[in-house]
C-alpha cells in the first residue's frame, strides 16, 4: 500500500525528513509556517498554517487522508499536535505532549532523571522565584548552568564561567523573570548528540554528531539553534572512543525504558567530561542540524521505520553508509540576537550541484537543505531563523568539509556562515580537548 505521509514542520530538519521519504513508496504532504521551497518541491501538497494549531494540522491530515504523520519540531509536540493526530486516527511519529516534556520542561527532565536513577544527571535545583534562584547563585561555590525550564529555541541557557559571570547570570534572571528555572552543575567537556528511533519497546541508535551552538567561528558569541555539525564514517566521533559512544547509547536506552511507551525520536545531548559521559539535555525530535547529517547516510528506509512504528512491530535494524558528513548553516545577518529577516537571498543551487560531483558513484555528494526561508512569487526570503544549509558527504570529515565549503561558494551575501565547522583544525581542537580531559 502506498502511504500518505504528512510532514509537520518547514525547517532544515523538515527538508531532511522530506528527502529521506522521497523516492520511497509514499505520497508526501507537508505543512509549516513558511513555504520551504525544498519541501514544496518534493511534496504533492504544501499548506502554510500555524503548526501549533492542532485542529489546523489535523484538518489538513484528514483532507489529504494521511496514513502517517511525522512531527518535526518541538513546538507542535508541546502543543499536543501528536495527541490530536492520534485522536483523529492518524498515527503520529512523535511523542504526545506529556512524553515530550522530557524536552519541553527542563525541570521535569532533571527530576525524571533523578527519580529513575539515569546516569549522567548533574546536581540541580529548580526555582519558581527569581530572587531565591539569585541567592542560590550567590551561595554556590561552583559554576552553574542557568536554564529557563521552558522552550527557548536553544538560546535560553547561560553558563556561569563560560558565557557569563555570576552577576550577569543574576541580571539575566531578573530581566527575564522566568516562571521556573533550573540551576545545575556546570559540566566541562566536549558535547555530542546521539539520536535514536523509539517505538513499540524498540530502540535504534544512530551515529554520533557534533553540533556547533555558538554563533561565531572559534566558538565565540551567543548560543544559537546550531550553526553546523559533522559526523564521521563510523558510529563515534574522532574525539571519543567506541566505549564512550556506547555509554551515551546506554543512557538513552535507560531513558527509553523509564519513559514507557515513547514513540518518535529521542535525542540525547551529551557532554564527554573528565568523569565520563553526562546528559546536557534531551529533545523529543530529530536535531536540527543533526537530522541533515544522519538521514542522508541512512541506508534503511525511513518509511520502513515509520510503518513498523505504526504497525506495533519491532523497528528495523538500521544500516548507515560508511560516510562522514559536514553540515554548514547559512543564517541571516544578526542571527540570533537581532536577525534581519525579510531579505531576499539568492541560493546558488548550481554550486551545490557542482560540488556534488559528476554522480560517478564515488559516493561523494553535496546536498542543499532549505530551512526557515519563505518562497514567495518573486524569490526566496529569509525569516528571523536559520536560512539554508549544505551538507558535504565523503569518506572522511576533511573531504566532506571541503565539499560543503565548495557548495557554499558565493553564498556569503546577506547570510553568515561558520566556515570552521568540520575543518581539520577545529576537529583537532576537539580531540586535544578530550585528551586533556582524560589526562592523556
Ligand atoms: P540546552 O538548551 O539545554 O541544549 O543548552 C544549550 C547549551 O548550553 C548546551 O548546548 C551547552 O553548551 C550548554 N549547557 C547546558 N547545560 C549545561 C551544563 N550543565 N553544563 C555546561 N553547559 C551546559
Ligand atoms: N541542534 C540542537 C537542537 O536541535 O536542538
Amino acid at each position: 500500500m502506498t502511504e500518505t505521509v504528512l510532514l509537520v514542520g518547514g525547517g532544515g530538519r523538515g527538508h531532511a525528513i522530506a528527502r529521506a521519504l522521497e523516492g520511497t513508496d509514499c505520497e508526501l504532504y507537508a505543512c509549516a509556517e513558511n513555504r520551504n521551497p525544498g519541501i514544496a518541491r518534493i511534496a504533492t501538497g504544501f499548506e502554510t498554517l500555524e503548526t501549533t494549531n492542532s485542529s489546523a494540522v489535523t484538518s489538513y491530515a484528514e483532507e489529504v487522508s494521511a496514513t502517517l504523520a511525522v512531527v518535526g519540531p518541538e513546538k507542535p509536540l508541546e502543543a499536543g499536535v501528536a495527541d490530536a493526530l492520534t485522536e483523529a486516527g492518524v498515527f503520529a511519529f512523535g511523542p504526545n505532549a506529556d512524553a515530550a516534556r522530557i524536552e519541553t520542561d527542563k525541570a521535569y527532565q532533571r527530576r525524571f532523571m533523578r527519580e529513575h536513577s539515569i546516569p549522567g544527571c548533574p546536581a540541580f535545583e529548580t526555582f519558581e522565584d527569581t530572587e531565591r534562584a539569585c541567592e542560590y547563585i550567590d551561595s554556590s561555590e561552583t559554576d552553574l548552568a542557568v536554564k529557563p525550564a521552558g522552550l527557548t529555541g536553544g538560546k535560553g541557557v547561560k553558563v556561569i564561567g563560560d558565557q557569563v559571570n555570576r552577576d550577569e547570570a543574576k541580571q539575566y534572571l531578573r530581566e527575564n523573570d522566568y516562571d521556573r528555572v533550573v540551576l545545575e552543575e556546570r559540566f566541562v567537556g566536549e558535547e555530542f548528540t546521539v539520536q535514536a528511533f523509539v517505538a513499540n519497546d524498540t530502540f535504534r541508535a544512530t551515529p554520533a554528531v557534533q553540533d556547533h551552538k555558538r554563533a561565531y567561528e572559534g566558538d565565540e558569541g551567543p548560543n544559537t539553534g546550531g550553526m553546523g555539525s559533522y559526523s564521521d564514517a563510523g558510529l563515534e566521533l574522532p574525539f571519543m572512543t567506541e566505549e564512550e559512544y556506547r555509554e551515551a547509547v546506554r543512557i538513552l536506552d535507560a531513558t527509553v525504558e523509564a519513559l514507557d511507551d515513547y514513540t518518535g525520536v529521542l535525542y540525547g545531548q551529551f557532554m564527554l567530561t573528565a568523569d565520563g559521559v553526562k546528559v546536557i539535555e534531551y529533545n523529543a525530535r530529530f536535531g536540527d542540524p543533526e537530522a541533515m547529517n544522519t538521514l542522508p547516510v541512512m541506508n534503511t528506509e525511513f518509511l520502513d521505520v515509520l510503518v513498523a512504528a505504526r504497525e506495533g512491530e519491532e523497528l528495523p535494524k538500521l544500516s548507515f553508509a560508511p560516510r562522514a558528513t559536514v553540515c554548514k548553516y547559512a543564517v541571516p545577518e544578526g542571527y540570533p540576537e537581532d536577525p534581519s529577516g525579510g531579505t531576499r537571498i539568492a541560493v546558488d543551487e548550481e554550486s551545490v550541484r557542482r560540488a556534488a560531483g559528476d554522480g560517478s558513484g564515488d559516493a561523494n555528494d553535496a546536498q542543499l537543505f532549505y530551512a526557515s526561508v519563505d518562497e514567495r512569487e518573486d524569490g526566496i526570503y529569509t525569516t528571523t531563523s536559520r536560512a539554508f544549509a549544505v551538507v558535504g558527504i565523503a569518506e572522511t570529515i576533511p573531504e566532506a568539509e571541503a565539499i560543503a565549503d565548495d557548495a557554499l561558494a558565493g553564498a556569503d551575501e546577506g547570510v553568515r556562515i561558520r566556515h570552521d565547522v568540520g575543518t581539520e583544525a577545529l576537529v583537532q581542537k576537539r580531540i586535544d580537548h578530550a585528551n586533556e580531559l582524560r589526562g592523556d
